[in-house]
């Protein structure tokens, strides 16, 4: 074999150490913080647009789906999609582009300037699609239609396509653990119990559907969970078995207190949820309830966010609870930070749930990361 010149050999060597210091160099400025409310640039430098959004972590990969939103008060209906991004850190996030997109179809229901909030997305293992539901609200009728809508794809970041949208379990009564009082139960002839007025009047047609997540269970099983009846009760519904439907049982949470963005998570058996009460895009105290059981009783605990500003959960409102892959009892709350007037430069409050027994508690921190977990 030829021996390699001198010279040749030293370009190789120090091609090999530059390449080598850039990546490392790379490493070292990349971002291993979160910044609470802070400008959150992608990997083209842009700020994450990805509004009332959730996660799903698939094969080593973190998918952020939320609302894309544009400057001005128009930013706050849908004039493009659903923005996707992935990450394998939660740092740093790459751009995945718009993975459902609006309709420039005035008639169809996802129109440009229908309202498209709060998206979620889940996988079916059964039929290997990836099912995103979000809130809709039909091009030019305000908050009036409160739908559930649902758009589907073979890959995580897309495209969905578009399926249908509906309105909750209409001719549906709820469920009932054993053991509920009669007098508990809705009796639509009872015209005078003021905390069934709207559940009775939507009964044919079907429930409101406003804010929403999703929650995938540990069994397989899958809710939406909602704002409805004008906000005045949660609802948790089961979704059937391909994620694009219910079954046809749900339950009806804290009624009458008008509960918002509730966001859902599963730690040691116990169901959490983390809600927010009902004051448009301005922020207001967040709330959390616990249960033994996804049918409740649903126990409300109060506030659980501490410090300056917590009675307006920091100026945030939850979108959803990510549970960290791996990484035990480790959940973060996610909440927006809207920005009404210039809807694109809403911001993302990412916080740490700390545990005090089976009781939580949300404290604001200016920068942190995923070691607050190992202590
Ligand atoms: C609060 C909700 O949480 C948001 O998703 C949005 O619907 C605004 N209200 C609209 O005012």
């Amino acid at each position: 074999m030829k021996r390699l010149p001198h010279v040749l050999l030293f370009i190789i060597i120090s091609l090999t150490a530059t390449v080598k210091t850039e990546a490392q160099s790379n490493l070292n400025t990349m971002p291993h913080y979160f910044y609470p409310g802070a400008i959150w640039p992608d990997n083209n430098g842009v700020h994450i647009n990805a509004h009332g959004g959730g996660i799903l972590y698939r094969m080593g990969v973190y998918y952020w789906f939320g609302e894309h939103k544009i400057e001005g008060e128009k930013g706050n209906s849908a004039q493009v999609g659903i923005h996707c991004y992935s990450s394998k850190d939660l740092y740093n996030w790459k751009d995945e582009g718009i993975a459902l997109k609006v309709s420039d179809d005035p008639k169809s229901d996802i129109a440009k300037g229908s309202i498209i909030e709060r998206p979620k997305v889940v996988y079916n293992k059964k039929t290997q699609k990836y099912v995103m539901w979000f809130h809709l609200e039909l091009l030019g009728k305000g908050y009036a239609s409160a739908l559930g809508g649902i758009a589907i794809s073979d890959k995580v970041n897309g495209p969905y396509s578009y399926l249908k949208s509906f309105r909750a379990n209409a001719g549906k009564m709820p469920f009932y653990p054993a053991g509920t009082a009669e007098e508990e139960k809705v009796n639509c002839a009872d015209t005078l119990n003021k905390d069934n007025k709207f559940f009775c009047r939507d009964f044919s047609r079907g429930q409101m559907i406003r804010d929403m997540t999703i929650f995938a269970d540990s069994d397989g099983k899958a809710y939406h969970v909602f704002s409805s009846e004008e906000n005045n009760t949660l609802q948790i519904a089961e979704l059937n078995d391909d994620y694009t439907g219910y079954t046809g049982k749900f339950v009806r949470v804290y009624i009458g207190h008008q509960t918002e963005a509730p966001a859902l998570f599963k730690r040691n058996g116990k169901y959490y949820m983390l809600g927010s009460g009902c004051t448009g895009w301005a922020p207001n105290a967040a709330r959390w309830f616990t249960a033994d059981n996804i049918w409740g009783p649903w126990i409300f605990h109060g506030n659980p966010c501490q410090g300056p500003e917590a009675q307006i959960t920091f100026k945030g409102q939850s979108t959803f609870v990510l549970p960290i892959e791996g990484k035990k009892n480790s959940f973060i709350f996610m909440a927006d930070k809207w920005e009404p007037k210039n809807a694109v430069d809403g911001r993302y409050l990412w916080l740490p749930i700390t545990f005090k027994g089976d009781d939580i508690q949300i404290t604001w921190v200016d920068k942190w990361n995923l070691k607050v977990f190992d202590q």
